[in-house]
Order: structure tokens, then sequence, then C-alpha cells
């Protein structure tokens, strides 16, 4: 998805208030090994880009700033190899050695996201043919499409080339595969090569075209297939795609995106055993590859992070964005999903936020103080490292108003100051923080399946995945409630409680997962259109919710889409309180045990069940069968989340973020004012405020864009 669509739809209903204050703190869980990596507060860095005559004082300059590392390269493949087979590392070489010679270690980057022009040129069949069947241009970057075998085997060549250069360069500690797959306003390809290596995937999935047929129900508008030869990619045509192949597709993108990082990996692996390796992106923004799979062989996630672009771009009132001390829960999201994907390992910022963002258009300069507020924000979620983006400030190309810690003349930026205190603060924080783990005890579950087979079919026009996935984040972030992003697949016993918006594709594997868990003491909380359908985007032949209705213990009487209409809830029992309108969806519960939180107030529906709680084993099986307008939906899920016994360590205001990570018997909870005015917490213990060395307790004020990062002991 384009990072722009996806920042709109995220941010849809930005959902920050309806919380309770609690106290209470988590009980403290094993610690996480120190991972034998060099301490990384680095900068994003483009000696490519760079007269050599400044690289020396570059590098002279960055090591005063307290620079540990750059990450560079990632663009400079015709540098690289100028003309086809014939490479020069000598420049790259050159430049690594100075750094080195400053004590600035490099990640380098291998540059398939960005080729030569004499590629393109001799092998135009590289390109990405879009849904509407638009060839790209070499203009911008990735532009190459995932599948052509040839543009595989060129970026496997150059890397190649560089692993055997670089393997024993000193200075060299790790690397980064390509740069940000799929993060284009083209993220999906159609063309020639797509459409091969879709059949031929589906031949490897499953066996016989005759399953293909049976499994799609291509009897459906005469489909049925004889040939692997004539399946087609779900471009535009006289009607919609078959729902069953149209998944399968982004599947197989997906799939063509990790296949093609693994092959540079592989080699990466043999010529530099000693390196780490690993790939920037923004998991969960870039949803056309699924993150789990990206990083499965990786060493670490690492992400970009960039609050102001984002708000900008986001959703906000009067299509002005949304203003930067809103932005704070978008953020924490992209955070938790890094941290998430590779089971809680902390992760490192390839590319953070240092001035003003955006490429035509850019973001107002950050206040004083949100820069480091943000370094410390992706601390608190599980960052181990960060590198800032970028060194200097491009006065040509597409980024020359993608503002660096250098300005255009290369004088200190707005942000250098700031940005030279946060990393010495960090560095002195050291290894037992960041490399701690986080301490979630709530889980959200981020289902690919649900959220393709929801843009394939989304029953509603305003329903989007992405902006369930954030309402939900969102109310929960606002009542202090920590959160891991998980696959429902995975071991959910660590979890109080799992929260699972839109899970609209529900697969055995899933069901059997949920049940164990609520079975276990779990509570799972669902929202609507629950288990529709099964893993091969066919409808469910039960009643619904489908594989989980003996765990909710309702059965849905129908569902109805909201246009015009009007629908509202009056709540009972725990959830008693003010009545709360729905959007776009409602479906109708009847219950079979299960007990009634929740009924519609108006039409045919009155008076029954809109959300219910079940008993099923040891825990509760929590139905949010509508849509409800922010603020309900926040109080209702934070109030399930406290009956959960999730309790946040302190007490905080609306937009003061509390996160804790741990290590050992050691908490560290940081607390981050993302307002613009002063704010009061309470702490229930005396803590140790780490950055300043006294002991604090009780009400305390943190200043605008304020930090405190407190230890017990
Ligand atoms: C990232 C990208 C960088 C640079 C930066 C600022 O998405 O990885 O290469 O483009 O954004 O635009």
């Amino acid at each position: 998805m384009d990072r722009r669509v996806f920042l709109k739809t995220v941010s849809g209903t930005l959902c920050l208030s309806a919380v309770r204050p609690w106290t209470l703190t988590f009980t403290a869980s094993s610690a996480q090994p120190a991972a034998a990596l060099p301490q990384l507060f680095g900068a994003d860095y483009y000696p490519d880009q760079t007269d050599k005559s400044l690289w020396e004082e570059d590098a002279r300059m960055m090591a005063e700033f307290g620079i540990t590392n750059v990450r560079i390269a990632e663009f400079a493949w015709v540098l690289m190899e100028p003309s086809e087979g014939h490479y020069d590392f000598v420049w790259l070489h050159n430049a690594v050695d100075i750094l080195h010679a400053h004590k600035i270690a490099t990640i380098l980057g291998t540059p398939s996201a960005a080729p030569p022009p004499w590629l393109t040129e001799k092998y135009p069949e590289v390109f990405i043919v879009s849904e509407q069947g638009m060839t790209l241009s070499p203009e911008g970057r990735r532009f190459t499409c995932p599948s052509n075998k040839l543009y595989r085997k060129l970026s496997v060549n150059i890397a190649t080339e560089m692993a055997k250069s670089f393997a024993n360069t000193p200075g060299i500690i790790g690397w980064q595969i390509d740069n940000e797959y799929t993060l284009g306003p083209n993220s999906r390809c159609y063309c020639k090569s797509c459409r091969e290596g879709f059949q031929g995937w589906l031949k490897a999935k499953y066996g016989s075209l005759d399953t293909i047929n049976k499994t799609w129900g291509t009897a459906f508008w005469g489909q049925v297939y004889s040939d692997f030869s004539q399946i087609p990619a779900p471009t535009p045509s006289g009607g919609p795609p078959n729902p069953g192949m149209a998944l399968d597709y982004d599947r197989y993108q997906s799939h063509a995106n990790v296949a093609s990082m693994e092959e540079q990996l592989v080699v990466l692996r043999e010529l530099c055993p000693n390196h780490f390796v690993t790939t920037n992106n923004v998991p969960l923004l870039a949803d056309v590859v699924d993150a789990f799979d990206l990083y499965a062989k990786l060493d670490f996630v690492s992400h970009d992070n960039y609050p102001g672009f984002a708000s900008i771009h986001a959703q906000g009132e009067g299509g002005n964005g949304v203003p930067l001390d809103q932005i704070a829960p978008i953020v924490a999201l992209m955070h938790d999903a890094a941290r998430s994907v590779k089971g809680g390992k902390p992760f490192l910022i390839m590319e953070e936020q240092s001035g003003k963002a955006g490429q035509p258009i850019f973001s107002p300069q950050p206040d004083k103080g949100q820069l480091r507020l943000w370094s410390y924000q992706a601390v608190a979620h599980g960052a181990m490292g960060i590198n800032y983006f970028r060194w200097d400030t491009a006065t040509f190309g597409a980024e020359q108003y993608w503002h660096g810690i250098l300005n255009h003349d290369r004088s200190k930026s707005p942000g250098f100051d700031e940005i030279a205190q946060t990393i010495r603060e960090l560095k002195a924080l050291g290894p037992e923080v960041l490399q701690s783990a986080y301490g979630a005890q709530a889980a959200l579950c981020f289902d690919y399946d649900s959220d393709w087979a929801t843009a394939i079919q989304s029953g509603h026009p305003k329903i989007k995945y992405a902006t369930d996935i954030g309402v939900w984040y969102g109310s929960l972030w606002a009542g202090h409630v920590g959160l891991d992003i998980v696959d429902a697949t995975k071991d959910l016993s660590r979890y109080k409680v799992l929260f699972a918006p839109l899970m609209y594709v529900v697969s055995n594997e899933q069901a059997n997962s949920i049940r164990e868990f609520v079975g276990g003491g779990g509570v799972f909380v669902s929202g609507f259109r629950l288990g529709v359908k099964n893993s091969a985007s066919l409808i469910v032949k039960m009643p619904l919710p489908g594989l989980l209705r003996d765990v909710m213990g309702v059965t849905l009487i129908d569902y109805v889409p909201l246009y015009t209409e009007k629908q509202s809830v009056k709540f009972a029992g725990m959830l008693t309180g003010p009545d709360a309108d729905c959007q776009y969806w409602a479906d109708v519960l009847k219950t079979e045990g299960a007990e009634v939180l929740a009924t519609y107030t108006k039409g045919d529906h009155t008076g029954q069940a809109a959300i219910t709680s079940n008993t099923f084993g040891k825990g509760k099986a929590i139905y949010v069968g509508s849509r409800l307008e922010p603020p309900a939906i926040g109080r209702v899920l934070n109030i399930l989340a406290a009956t959960a016994g999730i309790r946040p360590a302190v007490e905080a205001p609306v937009g003061v973020e509390v996160a804790m990570r741990h290590y050992g018997q050691t908490d560290t909870t940081f607390v981050l004012n993302h307002t613009s005015k002063p704010q009061t917490v309470t702490l229930g213990k005396s803590y140790k405020e780490l950055l300043a060395g006294f002991r604090l307790s009780g009400a305390i004020t943190v200043e605008p864009y304020g930090v405190r990062v407190l230890s017990l002991a």
C-alpha cells in the first residue's frame, strides 16, 4: 500500500478519549539476553550524493556528534556497477575507510530498489505493471517487478559482488537488503512475469487444476481452467474477480517479494557470516508484504519512522492532517508491529525523522522536544538503536525537502542539538534498557488474510481493515494498554486478552488457537464480521461466526450493512453507559449461552443483541457486533481490558503515553508527554528517574513533549 493511503486509512477515526485511570504494575517476566550487537545510534548517509572533498569533514563531524554508525549505498547501484558486469567499489571503500578511521561503523544497503539506467534500458521487462496495465517508468525508485527472474538475478549479482568486496572490510557491521519492499504507489505488480510466477506458485500450492477449480469455485461465471496458463492475474475485467483467486494473488505477491529478498540473503549469509542482515520497512503499513514472513530469516526488524510525515498525510478534521501531538498512537502501532514481528525482539529504527519531512510537500519543523520525544517513544516500544534520516539535506533530487541533521548549507539544523542530546542520553541508558523486552499483557491480532480479503470485498465502502486496526489500537493506546501485534496462530497463552477487529477470514489453525486460548482462561474480544470466510475465501457453510460459534456462544441472525439507516446500541451489565451510534455495519446476534452486553435500539432489530460475552472453558469470548462510533468503542474496549485484569503502571492523562520494558527483574517505565502542555502523572511508587538520577513519587509534572524514564530499582 502507498504510505499516504495507509495513513489516511489507519487514522480514519482516531480515538483518544474515553479512558479511565488505573494503577498497578506488571509482573516481571523473563529477561531477554542482550544480543551481541554494538550500540547503534547513527545516521543515514549518502557519500554517493556528496562531494568527495566533504567526506572527511562529514566523518569528523559525525564522530563529534556522537554517531556510532551510518547506513549507506542503498541507492548507489549505478556507481557500483557503472555498466553491466563492471564493478567499481573503490569509492565506497574510500568512504567506509574514512568513516572507520573516525570509529564510525557502516551498514551497507544492497541497491535493488533503484537499478541503473543502463539496466532498465537494456531490460525493459523488469518494470512493474500496475493493476490498470500501466508500465511504470524508471524516473523514481521501487518500479521493478518482484517476480522477474532476470531482475532478481541482477540484484543477486550486485549483492554478491558487494558482499565479496566488503566481507572483511574493517568497519562493516551489517547489511540492509533493498529498501522498503512494496512501499510505493504501485505496490503490487501484474506483469507477465508475475502472472507466470503466480501460475507456478499455484501449481506448487494446489498440485492440480482440479483442486484450484474446486477451491476457488470457478464454476461461477464459467471460469473453469483447463490449463495453468489460462489463470489470469486479477486485473480490471467486466466484473470483480473470483475472491479466492484474488486472495491467492495477494499471497503470491507477498511471497514473491519475500523470495526475492531471501535470494540476496542467502548470498550475504554465505559470504559475510559475521555481519547482521536486515531490511528496512514499516511493518503493517507496507501491508502488501507479510511482515512476519519478510523478517522470518533476518536477524532483526528495522523500520522507518516519520511521525511528521504521518501527521500531514493522515486523515484529520477538514483534510488538514492530524496534529503532531495526536499522531502518537499511529506511530506507537508501527513500533509495536516492528517489535512483535519477531516475537518481541528489539528492533532498529533504520530511518528516524530529524527535521521537516516530505517530498514535494513537507511537514512543519517538529516543535522543540518532539524529535527527542519520538526517539524515546521508539525506545519505549522496543527499539535498540536509531539511525537518523539523514545526515545532510540534499540540494538536488526528489528529496530536497526531506530535512536532515545538517541544513542545505551544511549548517546545524533546528534539530541538531536535540538529536545530539538524545543520542548521548540513549547511549547512557545502556543495553539493559535498549535490549530489554516489552511488557504487553494484551495483544491485537493483525491478520493479513483478513486485511487482503476485506480489501477485495469490504461489504461496505467505508469498511477498511486498517481503519479498524487503527481505531482499536488507538482506543487501547489512550487507555495505556500495552499491546503486542500478533498472528493468532501463534501461542497466545502469555496474554490476558486478545483483541481481533474485523477477523473476516478465520482458518482452522486460528480457530483452534483461539479456542485453546479462551479455554485456558484468556479473554478474546472480536469485532464484527468474525469468521465469515475460510482460508480459501469461501463463505463458511455453517451459521456465523462459523468455526468460533461455540466459543463466542452466539449465532448471527443477520448481518446488516448500514448506509443511510441509523442504528445505535443500549449497553447493559459491565458496559452500562450512554447509548452509542453504530457505523457501517451491524451483526445481529442470538445468544446461545452468552450474556447480552448491548442491544440494538432501532428498526426491526430493536432489542436484539449487539454485544455479548460468553464463558468458554476458563475464559471469556466477547463479540462486538457493530462498529461503534468513537469514543464509545474506546470506552467498551478499555472496560473489557480492565475486566481482563490489565492495569497500566502509572496513572496518566490522555495524550501522555506510558510504556514499559523489562529486563530480568528490572522494569523501565517510559512516560511520554505528547502534548504541548505540562501534564500531571501520578506515580503509585517511588521511582528512580534514569535520565536525571533523582527519585520521584506521587504526582509529578511532565513538561510539554517531556520524557521520564523510571526504574523501581
Ligand atoms: C524512506 C526511504 C528513504 C527516504 C525516506 C525519506 O521511505 O527509505 O530512502 O526516501 O523515506 O523520504
